[in-house]
């Protein structure tokens, strides 16, 4: 007889937790328990998962000793003052947050990609990549393999969900206001999002890019096990609710045509190439990508400026494959290893 799995979602309340929570269901995850957890002003509250009532529980108050998997998406102070305490508990910590994506004893896992990295996990912790990294890797990892990727510029189109539930909640108010010819309130964002596209995320760092751009740059190289690949990102949010949009230009070793790049992504793990060369040929965020799994790529065309150059255009939920989705499936390969 197997041990019985217990599961804890901390930040269970917010975009990313709820989107967990269907997918756990959507999957029929093979857990015993499941323990909901967020700040005190949630404690308390019920909430459904497979037809059954969860109260949600204080993390404050929480003794984490039995739990085996717990999913953290609660932000980066709660992942660093939390997550080592669960997993010195003795739980396997898969962190949504920024806080150990950089430390070398935490491994970075793309589950179509690295999955063979969830056994280097020495404190316990794995994480969970950047949203806009994330559908990167999907699609670039295999091409990278094959012709062998030298640079990447890439612009991202980023929706707000990936702010959170109170970014969601300002550009649905700016709408409705401008709509009203009433003043737009921007509180989340330094400038109006609605009706608009805002060249910043994060940060902004030394070198004049902002932190969700080195993000970029740092996270490709350790998802991909190689730090010579030059990244130069911008990274841009666009009044969109869910889904992260990329124009993506990338330099390649070897040559690999338009036509290989597209046969190679058909087979690809996590990866739909949606590419007609004509109007509504193309993902986008609203037609494909928002409450869907896939990394889609489409516009896959030769550089015509560069002889080994190649673009596309990759969309994806940032919620689902970019967060809790991803989560998942590393706690499925997690989960896989006690078979
Ligand atoms: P709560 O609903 O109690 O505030 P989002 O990024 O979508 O806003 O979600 C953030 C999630 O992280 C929510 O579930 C939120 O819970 C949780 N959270 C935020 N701060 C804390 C904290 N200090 N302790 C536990 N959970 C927290």
């Amino acid at each position: 007889m197997t041990k019985p799995v217990t599961v804890a979602l901390v930040g269970a309340t917010g975009a990313v937790g709820e989107a967990m929570r269907s997918i756990l269901e959507e999957r029929n995850f093979p857990m015993d328990n499941l323990i909901l957890l967020a700040s005190e002003r949630s404690a308390g509250e019920a909430i459904s998962f497979a037809g059954k009532p969860y109260i949600v529980q204080d993390l404050a108050t929480f003794d984490p000793k039995g739990v085996d998997i717990a999913l953290f998406s609660a932000g980066g102070s709660v992942s660093k003052e939390y997550a080592p305490k669960f997993a010195d508990a003795g739980a396997v910590v898969i962190d949504n947050s920024s806080t150990f994506r950089n430390d070398d004893d935490v491994p970075l896992v793309v589950s179509e990609v690295n999955p063979e990295e969830i056994k280097n996990r020495p404190r316990g912790i794995i994480a969970n990549p950047n949203c806009s990294t994330m559908q990167l890797m999907v699609v670039l990892a295999p091409i990278h393999r094959k012709a062998g990727i030298e640079r990447i510029n890439i612009a991202t189109y980023q929706s707000v969900s990936g702010t959170g539930v109170k970014a969601m909640e300002e550009l649905g108010k700016q709408t409705m206001a401008l709509l009203n010819f009433q003043q737009a309130e921007s509180n989340v964002y330094p400038v109006q999002i609605a009706f608009n596209v805002i060249p910043h995320g994060g940060d902004f760092m030394d070198n004049g890019y902002t932190s969700e751009e080195m993000k970029l740059v740092w996270e490709t190289r350790k998802i991909l096990g190689d730090q010579t690949i030059q990244v130069n990102p911008t990274v841009v949010r666009v009044p969109v609710f869910y889904g992260h949009s990329e124009a993506v230009h990338i330099e390649t070793r070897d040559k690999i045509s338009a036509e290989d790049a597209r046969a190679l992504l058909e087979k690809s793990p996590g990866v739909e190439v949606v590419d007609e060369r004509e109007p509504g040929g193309y993902p986008t965020a609203v037609t494909h990508a928002s409450g869907t799994d896939p990394a889609y790529v489409g516009r896959i065309r030769d550089d015509i400026s560069h002889p080994r150059g190649l673009d596309m255009w990759i969309v994806s939920d940032n919620i689902r494959k970019g967060a809790a989705l991803n989560a998942v499936q590393i706690a499925e390969l997690v989960l896989k290893e006690r078979e």
